[in-house]
């Protein structure tokens, strides 16, 4: 049975059907997979529950994995999975969903706001691939824009105005936003900000995207105030309905994104509700600034 894919969103999103993730990959498969990408940025696989080593081997299947230490406020001893997932749940290590007012919980849910993964590293994520093991009875979408649309439906004085510059994004600068200050020395200095080109381009298509994330909170040569405004500008612009694909998680739903060229949002969902998604992470191919130069 071949892959198909319906598209879900006005200019982002793909369903897929055809597909089993469960099973071994056929290189046929990911081929219409890295196709399927390239196309809609977004893929939905719907309602197929699996174990972590099968999301494991499925995200191998598509390219190397990003490994996920430090980029939160766990420590290492406090992670519930190992560090070739992400954890995007609500949950300690002993499966119960935080207090409200546990810090570490504070942090994450800076990823209420729009961002891409690990743009806070000097190498950024490729694709994320996020599968719901367990949702809250409401709330909990995910949202997607297309920085690619996005992009295109600039003016050409703004494009102009985008082209060559250099911002530095860091969890600090997104955390700063919705009023989180509080870390330590250690957190600061893991947090550091590094440096990521405004525009970034497909390598296999060509195609050019806004590389926007609340994470960045400056630009290279400019006035921080002046800097914050344009790149507010631009997300707002980029983040209108027409660029948007709202998830509504199922359990056992896989969605695999773009980070190059999409940026995402969660949104809130009951405190004391269990939420336990596992996210893996395809490794980016290099630094933006390196690429672009
Ligand atoms: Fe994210």
């Amino acid at each position: 049975m071949a892959i198909t894919i319906r598209q879900v969103g006005p200019c982002i999103a793909g369903e897929v059907d055809g597909i089993d993730i469960r099973q071994p990959l056929s290189n046929e498969d990911a081929a219409a997979i890295h196709a399927g990408m390239d196309e809609y940025a977004v893929l939905v696989f719907r309602e197929q529950p699996m174990t972590a080593d099968q999301q494991l081997a499925f995200s191998r299947s598509l390219g190397p994995l990003e490994r996920s230490i430090g980029a939160g406020l766990r420590k290492p001893e406090e992670y519930r999975l190992p560090t070739t997932f992400a954890d995007v749940s609500n949950l300690d290590i002993d499966d119960k969903p935080m207090a409200r007012d546990d810090r570490r919980r504070l942090f994450a849910i800076g990823n209420r706001l729009w961002h891409s993964d690990s743009s806070f590293k000097t190498t950024p994520a490729k694709y994320s691939l996020l599968h719901a093991i367990s949702i809250a009875s409401k709330g909990g979408n995910t949202e997607f824009a297309h920085m690619g649309a996005a992009y295109e439906a600039l003016d050409e004085a703004t494009k102009a105005r985008c082209e060559g510059l250099i911002c530095e994004h860091s969890q600090i600068y997104s955390r700063q936003q919705v009023g989180f200050f509080d870390l330590t020395d250690e957190e600061k200095a893991r947090f550091a900000p590094v440096q990521q080109t405004l525009i970034r381009t497909l390598p296999r298509t060509g195609r050019k995207s806004l590389y926007l994330a609340s994470h960045a909170g400056g630009i290279l040569g400019w006035p921080v105030p002046e800097a914050r405004f344009f790149l507010r500008d631009l997300t707002e612009h980029a983040t209108q309905r027409q660029f948007v694909y709202a998830h509504e998680w199922r359990v056992g739903d896989l969605v695999i994104w773009d980070n190059r060229q999409t940026m995402h949002r969660a949104r809130p969902f009951p405190v004391e509700e269990p939420r336990d998604m596992r996210r893996t992470t395809l490794a980016g191919d290099g630094p933006t600034v390196k690429q672009a130069a």
